[in-house]
């Protein structure tokens, strides 16, 4: 009787272990897709009456010490009242290897190697937004796991020349898309009790001279076109922390800059901490009374060239604590900045109910390749290049450094360390079974940050010679071209030196194209390059720099797998002086050394372009399909709005192909008589819908009117005209479907 208890009691454990294993597995499952809300155990009330005291706990000493680094990427917390330290990483791809305490060497370790997910560029290129949650929630979840506090990202600076370095950090030209596409990125990472860092505020639009220029801005351009993005990330997203960014605004440094006051302190009522960009700070008294809570970077004698106390010297550390004590500058000043990082660090590594995170993890590469994949723009595919069929007797040359280059290393601070790459070649060899696949490299570079490879060692001669052999016994050329991740190129630091492909590719396309005319390009890059060359190939796939799993999204949407659905989040200029900013000349881009002043003003990106009439290569929100879209009935819910009403547009999407797809419906809007200038239109609504072939679906995107007002500098305020609207339905900003006549009353 005793035994058949003790069995019965055992059978009893061993099912309610079962089901409580199965819920969490469908709980982790759940999660991935459909982040749950996290939780904080103590009311936002509770949590700021908490600070209070402990602000009143803290001696001078102790609040100072809190407001600059104490490593390179972390701060001293209080061990006496059991305040932690803060550890950051960078971002915003996936979480940056382990840095030494003192320099920018990495450490060594063994156990942080991460998912590298697709550059932000693609991201945007998606125009998903439910993609961009589930690559916050992911890329929140690796950080949670390698203990980090704070992941230095998302970066919202605007694309206003393809020469920038670090455009494929970014989310493109259009402030609506970006703020669109940030918000989720935001949520998703906090969701984990992660802290997203939304850098770099404001205007580091270049890399070439980022720490000493000073950029002339007009109001209008700051808040229509620049600004933006932060915004949203700050008031829809609620971001936790912000970064300064090196150049100055109107005179002064933008990391302890009078705009973090007036504009993102009291206007937006940011409540998170400004984090200076690493070395971004200059002085102490404009960091302490301009804006900045926590001091980053600063060497005393340059970037960690000594090891012995330096932080005790930056300018938030010893010489604001002297400045305290000699009542230079107020007590309050330290204690608003202690009041942010504990309100910072309530929300990430104080509150004990924030998960453990997770890593390299089927989910996480799911989550990539989907981004990848749907981020992936089909730009050109003449007689249906693409989908290339896996069929036996076909030979397929694959020809290109990038088909097997590492991607995720280089590019500067962004650089990743991924358990795994695979590479566009390795992808396409795992996809293709029955063709034959050859694979030559066509050309070189010279070294990536990993390689051992130096530069010029090979001889380009024979390299060409290799691949116009290997183009002449195949079917099909894949080209597998770009830019790299190497300075001067897609990289922090400085920016490209030249618009055109570098490393001689165009001569090369053109020696393989006498050869062999089938050629399809994959151009592996983050930034719009000149295509001249276009004419010589017959298809066109932009891949951005994908991550981890690069190599299996392209072979995705390569083999048709996946139907291409991604857009152009910027421009792509035929030559780089049709580009706004280089059109006003060296004052406008790179500036003189000292200044620069953005002439194009609000025409940044397709607002030129459609404005003054210079067709692009690529417009904005360009992107073909293997199936063929239509929009039809096309209409706005009524005629005449009101301030405060929100104008209703919708339309059916035909897929009048034979095979499944995704369209993005595109809604801009312009007004043609305006007091002020105006760009032709402005995008203010996009959805993308997935249709099966031959069926239709109905969209509806919804436009509150007050976003149609313009920034008006004689009242410093946002205005909004009455009178006649334009709203242009269509799939790209050049191909609008139907103009339709509104009126604001
Ligand atoms: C970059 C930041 C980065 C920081 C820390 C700076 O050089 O501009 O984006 O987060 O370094 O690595």
């Amino acid at each position: 009787m005793k035994l058949f208890f003790y069995k019965t009691y055992l059978v009893l454990i061993l099912l309610l272990c079962f089901f409580a294993i199965q819920t969490s597995v469908s709980q982790i499952k759940t999660d991935n897709q459909n982040p749950t809300v996290f939780i904080q155990n103590i009311t936002p009330e509770k949590i700021e009456d908490n600070i209070e005291k402990i602000l009143k706990n803290l001696t001078l000493e102790e609040k100072v010490a809190m407001c600059h680094a104490q490593s390179k990427f972390s701060t001293k917390g209080v061990p006496r009242l059991g305040i932690p330290e803060i550890w950051m990483s960078d971002g915003p791809h996936g979480v940056r290897a382990e840095i030494s305490w003192d320099s920018w060497d990495y450490a060594g370790w063994t156990n942080d190697s991460i998912t590298a997910f697709p550059a932000l560029t693609c991201l945007a290129a998606s125009f998903n937004p439910e993609l961009s949650s589930q690559y916050g929630f992911s890329l929140g979840e690796e950080a949670r796991y390698r203990k980090k506090d704070v992941l230095l990202g998302p970066g919202v600076n605007i694309y206003r020349t393809p020469m920038n370095g670090r455009n494929f950090e970014y989310m493109g030209e259009d402030p609506f898309l970006a703020s669109t596409m940030v918000v989720p990125y935001i949520k998703g990472i906090q969701k984990n009790g992660v802290a997203a860092c939304v850098k770099h505020f404001v205007l580091n639009n270049q890399e070439h001279w980022r720490d000493i220029i000073n950029v002339e801005i007009s109001d209008r351009a700051l808040y229509e076109i620049y600004l933006p993005a932060f915004k949203a990330a700050v008031k829809e997203a609620g971001v936790w922390s912000l970064m300064g960014s090196y150049n100055k605004v109107r005179g002064q440094y933008a990391c302890h800059n009078e705009m973090l006051n007036k504009i993102l302190k009291t206007d937006w009522g940011f409540d998170g901490v400004v984090i200076s960009d690493w070395s971004g700070a200059h002085t102490t008294r404009e960091s302490a009374l301009y804006g900045l809570d926590l001091e980053m970077g600063t060497g005393t004698d340059g970037l960690g060239t000594t090891t012995e106390n330096h932080y005790q010297y930056y300018y938030l550390a010893n010489p604001f604590l002297e400045a305290l004590k000699k009542s230079e500058i107020s007590e309050s000043v330290v204690d608003d900045k202690v009041r942010r990082i504990l309100r910072l660090m309530y929300r990430t590594n104080m509150n004990p109910n924030r998960p453990f995170g997770r890593m390299n993890n089927r989910e996480h590469h799911d989550v990539a390749r989907k981004i990848g994949v749907e981020g992936i723009v089909l730009l050109k595919n003449e007689n249906n290049f693409f989908p290339i069929k896996d069929e036996k007797n076909i030979t397929i040359a694959i020809i290109g450094e990038n088909a097997t280059r590492s991607m995720t290393a280089g590019g500067g601070s962004s650089e990743l360390k991924p358990k795994f790459e695979v590479s566009p070649l390795e992808g396409l060899k795992q996809r293709y079974k029955n063709a034959t696949l050859i694979h030559t490299m066509g050309y070189e570079s010279g070294p990536s940050a990993y390689d051992k490879v130096i530069s010029g060692k090979l001889n380009a001669d024979s390299l060409k010679v290799k691949a116009v052999e290997f183009a002449k016994k195949a079917d099909i050329v894949l080209f597998v071209g770009g830019l790299t991740k190497s300075h001067h190129q897609d990289s922090e630091g400085d920016d490209r030196l030249q618009y055109e492909l570098p490393f001689g590719q165009v001569e090369l396309l053109s020696e393989i194209q006498k050869v062999n005319k089938n050629i399809g390009m994959l151009l592996v890059t983050g930034n719009a390059v000149d295509m001249s060359w276009s004419g010589k190939v017959k298809g066109i796939l932009q891949t951005w720099y994908l991550g981890s799993i690069a190599g299996h999204a392209i072979a995705d949407v390569v083999s048709g797998d996946v139907n291409p659905s991604g857009k152009l989040p910027f421009s792509f200029p035929k030559k780089l002086e049709d580009n706004a900013a280089h059109s006003f000349g060296k004052l406008s881009y790179p500036g003189d050394g000292v200044n620069q002043y953005y002439k194009e003003d609000i025409f940044v990106g397709y607002r030129w372009h459609d404005t003054k009439k210079i067709a692009a290569q690529y417009a904005f929100g360009y992107g073909l399909s293997y199936t063929n879209f239509s929009l039809s009935n096309i209409k706005t819910d009524k005629n005449y709005y009101s301030e405060n009403d929100l104008i209703t547009i919708s339309c059916d999407v035909n897929n009048t192909g034979s095979i499944d797809g995704a369209e993005v419906v595109q809604v801009y809007v312009g007004k043609p008589k305006s007091k002020v200038k105006r760009a032709l239109k402005e995008l203010k609504g996009f959805k993308k819908v997935h249709v099966n072939k031959e069926q239709s679906s109905s969209v509806s995107i919804k436009i509150p009117v007050s976003s149609l007002t313009f920034y008006d500098e004689t009242i410093s305020d946002w205005n909004l005209e009455k009178g006649e609207y334009i709203v242009y339905v269509g799939n790209t900003s050049n191909n609008i479907s139907k103009k339709i006549n509104i009126t604001i009353d």
